[in-house]
């Protein structure tokens, strides 16, 4: 898609269709008043009957005397007292969701220009870019004739002034790059597991370090893994024919010795459950426990893309967990990175133990601050559903800039405890610790273990389980966190 801005005038500009934002009960945004009385007249004629201005709802009505545009699309934002960047980001998207099915190949959108508090043009126009990004995205490559491609190919940002152009496009450019990272994040997630494996995820990060000069990327295989001791990933790989990878990245876009910030992504390309074998139920889906490491290829893409000012080091172990002749089995005890020996008592809690010797690794890096990713517990998504990442941490600034990161983002989290009354959870008979609780309080224990390994670091987690995907009819990627992730990286690049 490409976007341009422009600062002309609503009523005069010849377009397909023009979106104009409204509020729950029909009042207009300020931008779109200037539209005057006879197209809000139209539009209140037919609410009520599908259309009431709530959040994402939309309207297509004809052309209107005194306007240019052939069509106006009538997007809901919800409250106005409740309009944030949040509201502005859904209903950016359905707007776009309905532009895609007119099948114009053109349009321009008001939606740039809403008073929303805290947000400038700036924010505002990347936000529309992310989200109308977003709502286009299509997965067809593993199709043997490609799906019919959006007739939509330009969208013009109408803003009030010349400087709000300025800063519009600015806003453009930046919501493309992370549109950028969140897209590479889907494919990765949405391609199956026969071929994303992860020599996959290993030879697409070469392919990144090629692309961009300020990436390095170092890939360890089976045999260095085992000399460094990652007993724990290795106990995961063992079941499977395909070999380990844990993919490092080392981005520099800020001084030489600025102190990293770190990302860690689970990489389990499939996840069947090993011997602690998972129902055949949606076991499909399982492709999808690779998207913490996706979401870590995709953070990388976009800070390539947007040339932060920072050091970012990736990490993502990328294993398969099957069952097989020489898988790991319950109640074998295995040694990690770290030297302290985890008794496995249940093979389906395989996330942490590859994330543990991924966490004890990158303490090499000295990093600042350590963000890990991992669709990891089941249990988060009976917490929190489908809409709420689970984050945990010890440091309430760090969770609280996490979390602020994603409301901005339209990417949120939500934080569970991290107290050490749970710890007690993970005790084991002949092992320092077992890799499983009881079923109570499941992702918080996922935590609790990982933060047996974390001791020395400024760290948070983020349980994407429930939010890396959507399941049923709109099967796919999500590519969050990107989201959240760029959000936050901007603000510790000091850029916003
Ligand atoms: N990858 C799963 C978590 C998962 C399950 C994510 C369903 C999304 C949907 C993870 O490896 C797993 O199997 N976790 C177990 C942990 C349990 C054995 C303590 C779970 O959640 O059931
Ligand atoms: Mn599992
Ligand atoms: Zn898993």
């Amino acid at each position: 898609m490409e976007y341009s801005v422009k600062s002309s005038a609503a009523t005069t500009l010849k377009t397909a269709c023009l979106v104009v934002g409204v509020y729950q009960g029909g009042d207009f945004t300020p931008a779109a008043a200037s539209l005057g009385k006879t197209i809000r007249d139209d539009m209140k004629r037919q609410m009520g009957k599908q259309f009431a201005g709530e959040a994402g709802q939309t309207l297509v009505s004809g052309s209107v005397k005194g306007l240019s545009a052939a069509r106006i699309l009538f997007v809901g934002l919800g409250k106005k007292s409740d309009c944030d960047l949040l509201a502005l980001h859904k209903a950016s998207s359905a707007a776009m969701r309905a532009l895609i099915d007119l099948g114009i190949n053109e349009a321009a959108t008001l939606l740039a220009e809403l008073p929303i508090k805290g947000a400038d043009s700036e924010r505002m126009a990347r936000a529309v870019v992310e989200s109308s990004e977003h709502a286009a995205y299509r997965f067809d490559r593993m199709k043997s004739k490609p799906g019919k491609k959006p007739q939509l190919k330009r969208l013009t940002l109408l803003v009030a002034s010349r400087g709000a152009a300025n800063a519009a496009k600015r806003g453009v450019t930046t919501g493309k790059s992370v549109a950028k990272g969140v897209a590479f994040t889907r494919d990765l997630g949405n391609l199956p597991a026969n071929v994303c494996t992860p020599s996959y995820l290993a030879s697409e990060a070469r392919k990144l370090a090629r692309q961009y000069p300020a990436l390095k990327v170092r890939v360890l295989t089976e045999t260095e893994m085992k000399r460094l001791g990652m007993g724990a990933l290795l106990g995961v790989s063992r079941g499977s024919r395909q070999p380990p990878r844990m993919v490092i990245f080392e981005y520099n876009g800020g001084k030489r010795d600025d102190k990293p910030i770190a990302l860690v992504g689970k990489g389990v390309t499939f996840d069947a459950g090993g011997i602690s074998l998972k129902p055949p139920a949606r076991m499909d889906e399982m492709k999808y426990d690779m998207c913490g490491a996706a979401s870590v290829f995709g953070a990388i893409v976009a800070a390539c893309e947007l040339e932060l000012p920072i050091n970012i080091v990736g990490v993502t172990p990328a294993v398969e967990n099957l069952p097989g002749g020489n898988a790991t089995k319950p109640g074998d005890i295995l040694t990690s990175l770290s030297g302290q020996t985890i008794e496995v008592l249940n093979t389906d809690a395989e996330g942490r133990l590859i994330l543990c010797d991924a966490l004890t690794y990158v303490t090499r890096f000295k990093p600042r601050t350590v963000v890990d990713m991992a669709t990891l517990t089941g249990a988060c998504v009976v917490a929190l559903g489908h809409h709420a990442t689970g984050l945990m941490s010890h440091d309430d600034k760090l969770a609280d800039s996490l979390l602020a990161a994603g409301n901005r983002a339209g990417d949120r989290a939500w934080r569970l405890p991290l107290w050490e009354d749970y710890q007690s959870d993970l005790k084991s008979n002949f092992a320092d610790f077992a890799n499983v609780g009881g079923r109570e309080g499941g992702a918080i224990t996922a935590g609790c273990f990982l933060a047996r390994f974390t001791r020395e670091l400024h760290w948070a987690h983020l349980d994407i389980a429930g939010t890396a995907w959507l399941t049923g009819a709109r099967k796919g990627a999500t590519g969050r966190p990107v989201p959240l992730l760029m959000e936050w990286l901007m603000q510790e690049s000091g850029r916003t």
